[in-house]
């Protein structure tokens, strides 16, 4: 699977963004696994954490990295509940693990889980299904969004710089809507 959100600049730019990356859902559902922590530490990104509430997702990722899995703190959990360290993000990179959450608690816990452990002025990437996109993923039931309801999800205090969509082609064939939102927390 490709990612389409590029991280502005290099990590070498001081006033650029710090090293220190989250990375929610490590990825091994819906026949896709995530190569976007490979891609961040071939650009030379340290302290990056990936997190997934599933033990083989991670377990795949570690072994597709090899060696350079040593690099990476992994963190088995569910991002509604992980105990994770106050302001220690500069960025948050979510793919197609928000858009699971389909009661209002498991967002809010999601949205303050965000807010307590990205910097302030940190950056935050969340991708959703689009609002043609599928109504369900590996079988489970999943809510749309377009730029506006995700961004009132996540509220004032996260400031919406930028959003796009992407269309996923499946290796099944199938056309997925994604919707990418970049917000900066202010
Ligand atoms: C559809 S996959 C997306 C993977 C990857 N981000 C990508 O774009 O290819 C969703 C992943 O989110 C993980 N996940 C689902 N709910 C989660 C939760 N509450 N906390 C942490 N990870 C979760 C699943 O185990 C799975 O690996």
């Amino acid at each position: 699977m490709g990612h389409a959100v590029e991280f502005g600049r290099r990590p070498k730019s001081k006033d650029g963004f710090r090293q220190i990356t989250a990375v929610v859902g490590s990825g091994r559902h819906g026949g896709g696994e995530s190569t976007l922590v490979d891609d961040l530490l071939a650009r030379g990104y340290k302290n990056v954490t990936v997190l997934d509430v599933s033990q083989t997702a991670i377990d795949v990722s570690k072994k597709r990295l090899g060696n350079a899995s040593e690099r990476v703190k992994w963190l088995v959990a569910d991002i509604t509940k992980a105990q994770l360290a106050p302001r220690a993000y500069d960025v948050w990179h979510d793919r197609a693990v928000f858009h699971f959450l389909t009661t209002m608690d498991e967002r809010t816990a999601y949205v303050r889980q965000v807010a307590h452990a990205v910097k302030p002025r940190g950056h935050v990437i969340v991708s959703t299904f689009g609002p043609e996109g599928p109504t369900k993923c590996s079988g489970l039931d999943v809510v749309r969004y377009d730029a506006d309801s995700l961004h009132k999800e996540f509220g004032v205090h996260f400031h919406l710089l930028d959003h796009s969509e992407e269309l996923h082609r499946t290796p099944f064939g199938t056309v997925q809507q994604f919707l990418y939102c970049l917000c900066r927390v202010d």
